[in-house]
């Protein structure tokens, strides 16, 4: 029997396995533990079931000698130091095919929402200013026939672009590496959306220079990590009117400060990190992270193993 530290209550049933066959503590608070308590409890651990929301870093891992397998909530891993965790021989899962489809529904809303300008109408209506029907009120962007570009072709990317052709988009791509790709597709696109893991390489990929390409009746969607696009370039190009507008599902930090500038940019929809959010992607990403804890503390390979290297 191993020692699992579970940083919060997951949704689903697969937990109820986890804790039948190994001494499962799972963090009871709703807010995640401290770096501190994180690294407390997982000192005495075999097995980390964590969230995106836990730095698991080398210093972490160094305190924690019988530390065996680290499985992510998620599938992006950027807040594990994977490096420190291979050369440690401590394999890391994570969550990859359970959340696409449900992240790239949440592509399409935030872009529908932003192009059809839906929270700004849905308050005034609520806010009981809706007199009449107005010939010019809340005209927005067409979707259909416009050209999406989509930034990085993963599994989310690709689900993003089978949802384009349904709406008859032109859908342009492009890979980081390609700088003129990016280019082109910076400038000729209506919406253009995030979809790449956070590296070095994607760190602030979406900048200054990178927003100036942009169309003026562009609109930004980002439903991949925050550090991705810079943000006091992002409140600039709003501001400024440089970009129409932009909906983002994750910020840098999260969450966004209450005072943080970029909250008075307009044309500006913010969500709180919902991309996976419904009952059967989280359900099944519970069972894939306990399928990856279990397999790891059998010492079998993880069934969802990330590469050693998070790659540019
Ligand atoms: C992920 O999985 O990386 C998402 O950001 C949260 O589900």
């Amino acid at each position: 029997m191993g020692r699992v530290f579970v940083t919060r209550r997951l949704p689903g049933a697969a937990l109820t396995q986890l804790e039948q066959l190994h001494e499962t503590f799972v963090w009871p608070d709703q807010l995640p533990p401290s770096y501190e308590q994180l690294r407390e409890h997982t000192a005495r651990a075999d097995a980390l079931l964590a969230l995106l929301t836990d730095r698991v870093d080398a210093p972490l891992m160094a305190a924690s000698p019988n530390l065996r397998v680290i499985a992510n909530y998620a599938v992006g891993y950027d807040n594990i130091d994977v490096d420190a965790a291979s050369a440690r021989g401590i394999p890391v899962g994570n969550t990859p095919d359970a959340l696409t489809d449900a992240t790239a529904d949440l592509t399409f809303a935030l872009l529908m929402a932003a192009a059809r300008r839906i929270p700004e109408a849905a308050a005034f209506a609520r806010g009981g200013r809706w007199q009449t029907w107005e010939p010019a009120g809340f005209l927005g962007a067409d979707v259909h026939g416009a050209t999406l570009g989509i930034i990085g072709l993963g599994r989310i990317g690709q689900a993003v672009a089978r949802r384009a052709t349904g709406f008859g988009m032109e859908v342009l791509t492009t890979e980081t590496r390609d700088q003129h790709n990016l280019e082109h597709l910076l400038r000729r696109s209506d919406f253009i959306s995030i979809h790449l893991p956070l590296t070095a390489g994607t760190r602030g990929l979406i900048g200054a220079d990178a927003l100036a390409l942009m169309k003026p009746t562009a609109i930004l969607i980002n439903t991949a990590r925050g550090a991705i696009v810079e943000r006091s370039a992002l409140a600039r190009a709003l501001h400024t009117g440089q970009i129409a507008g932009a909906a983002l599902d994750v910020t840098e930090p999260e969450p966004l400060p209450e005072d943080d500038p970029l909250w008075e940019a307009p044309n500006l929809l913010v969500v709180p990190h919902i991309g996976s959010a419904t009952w059967s992607a989280r359900e099944r990403m519970t069972e894939i992270a306990v399928q990856n804890i279990l397999a790891g503390l059998d010492g079998d390979p993880l069934p969802y193993q990330v590469p050693a290297q998070l790659k540019d």
